[in-house]
């Protein structure tokens, strides 16, 4: 629980300066902290957008009492992946994770370091992104008409990521492997899915959670539990 440090009465602030005011107080949220909001509106929409701010950092409760809300507010990763999505978001953090290590090991010329990591990479890219192409395209929608665009996009980027990431693979096969191109091609890459990530959790995810939301609790977990094997099975 938060002690009363951690807790900010935002009900007398102008409706203007709301979002920001709680965007400052959330923004420091960090695994293991929380912090609870006092609002004087019903603050789910809020809480959204923060959140997409924060790239899906955040996990929240309400509770309204006595004509307000109170949001407790704490690090997604203190809280168990609760549907496909979120899994997707957390693993998006780990692929990034995975090469922004193996970058700083290149940048200091410790390639045989790099190497393993880059192995670990190009695995667990290779099935986030089927995984996004083989069942959420096909589950959740790329073909539903006029929200189709950022499913599209996706499939498309997937493409070109694969394309750089086959650069990556090549390099990763010649022993000795050659660092200064490793390193060229893993920038390149490290861009390329920052963008990539970024859309899809600002645009398609959330139509994705809308899609998400219409299917019944089974299928909802029976997807989460697919996702898990998918993603992390060796
Ligand atoms: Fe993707
Ligand atoms: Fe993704």
């Amino acid at each position: 629980m938060p002690d009363s440090s951690d807790i900010h009465d935002l009900r007398g602030e102008r409706a203007s300066h709301v979002t920001g005011a709680a965007l400052d107080c959330v923004k420091a949220v960090r695994p293991g902290t929380a912090v609870t909001l006092i609002l004087a509106q019903e603050p789910s929409l809020l809480m959204a957008s923060l959140n997409l701010q924060l790239r899906e950092n955040l996990a929240w409760e309400i509770v309204e009492a006595d004509g307000a809300w109170r949001v407790t507010v704490s690090h997604r990763s203190d809280i168990a992946a609760t549907d496909v999505l979120t899994l997707l978001a957390a693993d998006h953090k780990r692929i990034d994770g995975l090469l922004a290590q193996a970058l700083g090991l290149l940048n200091h010329g410790k390639v045989d370091a790099a190497v393993p990591l880059l192995r670990a990479f190009v695995i667990a890219l290779n099935r986030h992104v089927a995984f996004e192409d083989d069942e959420l395209a096909v589950s959740l929608g790329a073909a539903q008409s006029s929200t189709d665009q950022p499913a599209v996009i996706m499939l498309r980027e997937h493409r070109d990521i694969a394309q750089q990431l086959s650069l990556v693979e090549e390099v990763l096969a010649v022993e000795p492997v050659d660092g200064s191109e490793l390193s060229v091609y893993c920038a390149i890459l490290s861009g390329t899915l920052a963008k990539h990530e970024y859309r899809e959790e600002h645009n398609l995810f959330p139509l994705w959670r809308v899609a998400l939301g219409r299917r019944s609790e089974g299928e909802r977990s029976a997807l989460l539990e697919r996702a898990r094997m998918a993603l992390t099975t060796p």
